[in-house]
């Protein structure tokens, strides 16, 4: 539920006060109607989305949770309690089988399960790179690394860690304001 506070004795320290407690907004008499409705309406907006995202998680983890992982087979139950036991480590896991059977599907499901789940899950096929881009692939680039660098390049580790953007070199950044 959104709490709009309406006061007749507003001060900036109540309104900060009601806002760090979680009011979604602070409003004080003498009241303009358009006031009240706008606040109303925000707040509705913003539990619109909060219940929007809501649904769109349920369905990622009902897409890419285990739940959608058919098997029933002793190999598969263990599979499942394995990815139970892995999703919250930091440990690396390495999963092999035959083209097609699920691989992606079960690298999803230990994403889903851990506390990275927020962060985006990056899939990159080794295989289909030659050994000399997969370097600038999985760490990134400045632009003039090499011939043919023009611009900066994002690596997939800083991607799958939420990062937009690289962090600029030592020498690149500013120096501290003099007094
Ligand atoms: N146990 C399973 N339950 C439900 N769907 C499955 C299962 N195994 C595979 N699939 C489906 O089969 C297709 C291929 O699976 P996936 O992409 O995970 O295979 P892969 O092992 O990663 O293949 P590749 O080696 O080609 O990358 C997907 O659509 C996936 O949803
Ligand atoms: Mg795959």
């Amino acid at each position: 539920m959104s709490v709009i506070l309406l006061t007749g004795y507003g001060t900036v320290e109540s309104a900060v006060e009601a806002i760090r407690a979680g009011a979604f907004d602070f409003l004080t008499k003498p009241l303009i109607d358009q006031e009240l409705e706008m606040a109303i309406q925000r707040a509705l907006n913003q539990q619109e989305v909060l219940e929007e995202n809501k649904n769109l998680k349920a369905q990622l983890d009902l897409r890419f949770g285990m739940e959608n992982i058919i098997g029933h087979d002793h190999r598969m139950l263990k599979i499942f309690d394995m990815i139970d036991s892995i999703a919250d480590t930091r440990a690396t896991v390495l999963i092999t089988g035959e083209s097609g059977t699920g691989k992606s599907l079960i690298a999803r499901a230990i994403h889903r399960r851990s506390s990275r789940r927020n962060k985006p899950f990056v899939e990159i096929a080794c295989g289909a790179l030659p050994e000399t881009l997969l370097e600038s692939e999985l760490f990134g680039h400045v632009a003039g690394a090499f011939t043919g660098a023009t611009g900066d390049k994002l690596g997939k580790f800083m991607q799958a860690d939420g990062r937009h953007d690289l962090p600029r070199p030592r020498s690149a950044r500013p120096a501290p304001a003099c007094k």
